[in-house]
């Protein structure tokens, strides 16, 4: 498939926003920590969620999907801890069933290149804070193995604040004898959403939305399945507020978190796009040129990395220049070459780029590289003259619930076209 798009806006209407994909991934992970039945709503229809479903299903945990956003999980206990490696090799969220399964069952085996580097997205803060609770990994060449009989709480000082370790350590400490604290936390919205389950299922965590996590173990078997509604997806979120911006308009972001995407909604401010929140979300209006920031990623509550292909396609056609820095990932500036494609004119200096905004961009043939970068390109496409074709769409499929239809549905000329034709 390839999703075409053409010169669109001004945009107008209202659309809802689906559940965080970074958070219902790891809340299906959390359902390894006790058996019953799972209840969880708001699911978002992505490719990622039939994925993680199957790598629980080779675990024994069965999942079943009433209706498209909605997903009932059984846990009977009959847990197998292996999880293959040609599904771990798809979500980097299956990492997220090392911390419940060494915590429920003791060992774990997840199959993933190993040695000392874990490629380009490492592990080490997870596996040095499961060893200070007393696991014992074996790091082989296709695969992590770990044991521990009974985890023990810790003083964890992680030394950047990973969302990945922090979800692990946190889904490992439940369990755990005593009581772990976590320093230096992650404090992403998603974490919250899972402390918010980890809660209902009788986990006892306080400090949540800080950075100092302090979890109390319970007793092996106490924890209890839980039903939970999935957070809104802030990354969705800023992506149709970034359309509005990139093309104009006035469209209501319904279910939209204005409190997750403070820093970014107040660096769109700066840009010229009016946000307001509204008692269900948050309405966003712009009818002139953008203006120029520089930004640089950083962790919550800073701009996530996730949001950084969305701002550099619009500064792309804003006035002025801005220069563009990433902090978590050197490498994330993939996309670049398709903006440029596209008649952006964006120049790559190590973990900065600047983008020098232009009047117009051009419709062209382009490739998504990821999921984040690949939504960006749609965006993008919306201010483009011409038509602008974006291939690679199972990137985006796998953290975008209906782009398309949602673009449309505000007035974009947006659709989906089978690569062949
Ligand atoms: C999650 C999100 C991803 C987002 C990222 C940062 C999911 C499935 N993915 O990824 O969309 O871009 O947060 O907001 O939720 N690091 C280490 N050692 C570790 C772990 C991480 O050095 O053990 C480094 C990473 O290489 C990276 C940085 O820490 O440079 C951030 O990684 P982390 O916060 O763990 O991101 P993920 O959980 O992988």
């Amino acid at each position: 498939m390839r999703i075409v798009v053409e010169r669109s806006g001004p945009l107008a209407g209202t659309v809802e926003v689906p559940g965080a994909k970074n958070s219902v991934l790891k809340l299906m992970a959390a359902t390894l920590l006790a058996e019953g039945e799972y209840r969880l709503t708001n699911v978002p229809d992505i490719t990622d969620v039939p994925v993680m479903c199957e790598l629980l299903g080779a675990m024994g945990v069965r999942c079943e999907r009433p209706s498209p956003h909605e997903l009932v999980i059984r846990n009977s206990g009959d847990v197998t801890p292996v999880a293959p490696f040609h599904l771990v090799d798809r979500i980097r969220a299956s990492v997220n069933v090392l911390g419940p399964l060494l915590a429920r069952l003791g060992r774990a085996q997840i199959g993933m290149p190993g040695g000392d580097d874990f490629g380009s997205r490492p592990i080490d803060l997870h596996v040095a804070g499961l060893s200070a609770m007393g696991a014992q990994f074996a790091l082989g060449p296709e695969d992590v193995r770990a044991v521990a009989p009974r985890l023990r709480g810790a003083e964890i000082l992680l030394r950047f604040p990973s969302v990945g370790a922090t979800e692990n350590l946190l889904t490992a400490a439940v369990l755990a004898r005593g009581t772990t604290v976590i320093d230096n936390a992650a404090r992403e919205p998603e974490i919250g959403d899972l402390c918010a389950m980890l809660a209902s299922m009788g986990a006892s965590i306080e400090g949540v939305g800080t950075d100092r996590l302090v979890v109390t173990g319970a007793e092996p078997g106490s924890l209890r399945a839980a039903d939970h509604e999935v957070v809104a997806d802030r990354v969705q979120a800023a992506t149709y507020v970034a359309a509005v911006a990139t093309c104009g308009g006035d469209v209501e972001v319904r279910g939209a978190r204005p409190e997750h995407m403070e820093m970014l909604l107040n660096r769109f401010a700066e840009m010229g796009v009016a946000i307001e929140p509204t008692g269900g979300g948050l309405r966003a209006s712009c009818g002139q040129r953008l203006r120029s920031i520089d930004f640089a990623t950083l962790p919550y509550p800073g701009i996530a990395t996730d949001y950084k292909p969305l701002l550099v396609g619009m500064l792309a056609v804003a006035d002025g220049t801005g220069i563009a820095t990433e902090n978590l990932y050197p490498g994330r500036f993939r996309y670049v070459d398709e903006l440029a494609k596209m008649g952006a004119d964006v120049r790559i200096d190590g973990h900065h780029a600047v983008v020098r905004g232009v009047e117009r961009l051009c419709g062209a043939e382009v490739s998504a590289p990821d999921i984040r970068a690949g939504a960006a390109l749609v965006v993008a496409g919306l201010a483009a003259e011409g038509r602008t074709s974006i291939d690679q769409v199972h990137h985006i499929d796998r953290g975008y619930d209906d782009l398309v239809g949602r673009l449309r549905a505000i007035g974009a000329s947006v659709s989906r076209e089978p690569t062949d034709r």
